[in-house]
């Protein structure tokens, strides 16, 4: 069965992955391709839809992203976004030209209710503008459908060709009847029938799983964070006993995951995953000793991991397939499906080596965003407090100690984050932050313990409220609980003698430190 599909073609936008992560909550599947695809690629995807991203550039510049006209004659409804609703007009014989007011931010939008893409949508809304450049004329066929005081032409429609395209960003949860407006597009305009649903999923990835396995082994990459524990458990129902589960303590967990991990999947738990630990830690540290740059430790350590599956595959015998539980933000950040800058290669995809001792991979999870995951894990039966723990990133503590790793560093680490989980967790904070750690600066200070001078590491705590992990703020945690958290770290972990609390949100820092 052909699975309904709409396409995001990505001309550099901030927002690509939001507005194909919105289509999908409205139960219709999208991915996200470079406007560097070629057409017939599209073509044989067969989308019901395609969407046009926004993006930084100005569409009537010599170098600026576009794409071929010949797009607009396939029959298939497009919208395009900001950026990519100027390129349609420009394309199409519309006028595109520097605004003599820039829009940014919330702004009220007359909308005509007649429209499809505005049907149930107030005709006065509020919705997320940023914007240098404007239409000033809509491309001849189309109709002026949205406008503000400072844009007179903020969504226009050739109803005739299928083709919408609006100034704003309706992906963006600023823009109040945004997501009413992209269930519009994919439903009126485009007739989807909303095939998305993740017991669907499960069941069609199990099926697609046993055609592609059949009797071949299968050796699955398990870290106990979500996704690869999804991943597993979706396996183990496709496959059975062909499944063996690997989990590699690397030495970079935090404090006494690798004993919880093994509770949980190995043979004393609920699953039956074949479990095999491999105790790694001295071999990766000594891969790791003396390197300092960060995405040279994600490399090294996304490749030790491989080698390491690769042994015990040799040893089990046969193994065809080895599973990894890449979602599509890995992906996509990691500048494989969009047009997105790589910011940091995400181990399960940019850092895998360019020699794989398999006869496939298999990434059931590769196009499900975290919520879909969290949504596919809870389908197939995996306890909540599983399903909702906080993302630990592949590399575990290794980008979380800026700098060399050794050994006593890891130490030093993983103590204050128990701590601060700890803490965080007796004031109820877990519940209202997304993401919180501790993580070694590489930064040494003066202090002073009792009488004597102390020449000693700090410690930097971080907490996060995210929705998609894309962006994030710092969160506010109470004093109380930053200074608590402080007093047991200088006390009880030996060598640190400053806590710092991260105020960034990102952008422009990231999560992690490295
Ligand atoms: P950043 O640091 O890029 O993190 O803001 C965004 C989210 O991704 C996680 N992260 C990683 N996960 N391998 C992973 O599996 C990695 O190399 C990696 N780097 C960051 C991070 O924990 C956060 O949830």
């Amino acid at each position: 069965m052909k699975r309904e599909t709409v396409v995001v073609l990505d001309f550099g936008g901030q927002y690509n992955q939001l507005i194909a992560r919105r289509v999908r909550e409205c139960n219709v599947y999208c991915e996200i391709y470079s406007y560097k695809t070629d057409i017939q690629t599209i073509k044989d995807i067969q989308p019901k839809g395609i969407i046009f991203t926004g993006g930084p550039n100005s569409c009537y510049e010599p170098d600026s992203p576009t794409y071929t006209k010949e797009i607009f004659e396939l029959g298939v409804p497009i919208l395009g976004i900001c950026y990519g609703a100027q390129l349609m007009m420009h394309l199409l014989g519309g006028k595109v030209e520097k605004a003599p007011v820039r829009e940014y931010g919330k702004i009220e939008v007359n909308v005509d209710t007649n429209s499809k893409l505005f049907t149930n949508v107030s005709p006065k809304t509020i919705c997320w503008m940023s914007h240098n450049d404007y239409i000033s004329k809509a491309a001849p066929g189309f109709e002026i459908s949205a406008w503000t005081n400072d844009c007179p032409v903020a969504g226009m429609e050739n109803t005739d060709k299928n083709l919408y395209a609006i100034q704003f960003h309706p992906e963006v949860l600023h823009t109040q009847e945004g997501t009413k407006m992209l269930s519009n597009f994919v439903y009126n305009v485009c007739g989807c029938a909303g095939d998305w649903k993740m017991d669907s999923f499960v069941e069609d990835s199990i099926r697609s799983i046993r055609e592609k396995v059949g009797s071949g082994k299968v050796l699955c990459a398990l870290s106990g964070g979500v996704d690869s524990s999804v991943a597993a458990v979706l396996l183990s129902k496709a496959v059975g006993n062909q499944l063996t589960c690997v989990f590699v303590d690397h030495g970079l967990l935090r404090k006494n995951e690798g004993d919880e991990v093994e509770a949980v999947f190995g043979p004393e738990g609920p699953y039956d995953l074949n479990f095999i630990r491999v105790n790694a830690q001295e071999r990766f540290y000594s891969r790791l000793a003396g390197v300092e740059e960060p995405e040279e430790k994600r490399k090294i350590i996304g490749e030790e991991f491989i080698r390491v599956f690769e042994e015990v595959a040799r040893k089990i015998g046969a193994v065809d397939f080895l599973v990894q539980g890449t979602i599509y933000p890995d992906v996509v950040e990691s500048g494989v499906g969009g047009e997105s800058t790589v910011i940091k290669s995400h181990h399960n995809v940019g850092g895998l080596p360019d020699y794989v001792d398999f006869k496939e991979i298999i990434e059931p999870l590769r196009y499900l965003f975290k919520d879909e995951v969290r949504k596919a894990g809870l389908e197939l039966g995996i306890p909540d407090y599983l399903v909702f723990r906080q993302p630990f990133p592949g590399p575990g503590l290794g980008i979380r100690i800026v700098g060399e790793i050794t050994a006593e560093k890891v130490k030093m680490v993983q103590d204050a984050d128990a701590i601060w989980r700890e803490e965080i967790a007796k004031a109820g904070w877990d519940k209202k932050v997304n993401q919180y750690f501790a993580a070694l600066t590489n930064m040494k200070s003066v202090g002073v313990m009792g009488d004597e001078r102390t020449y000693d590491y700090a410690i930097a705590l971080r907490a996060v409220t995210t929705t998609d992990f894309m962006t994030a703020e710092s969160a506010e945690i109470p004093w109380e609980v930053i200074g608590k958290t402080t007093s047991r770290i200088v006390n009880e972990v030996k060598h640190v003698n400053r806590v710092l609390y991260d105020c960034t949100g990102k952008p422009p820092a990231t999560i992690e430190m490295e």
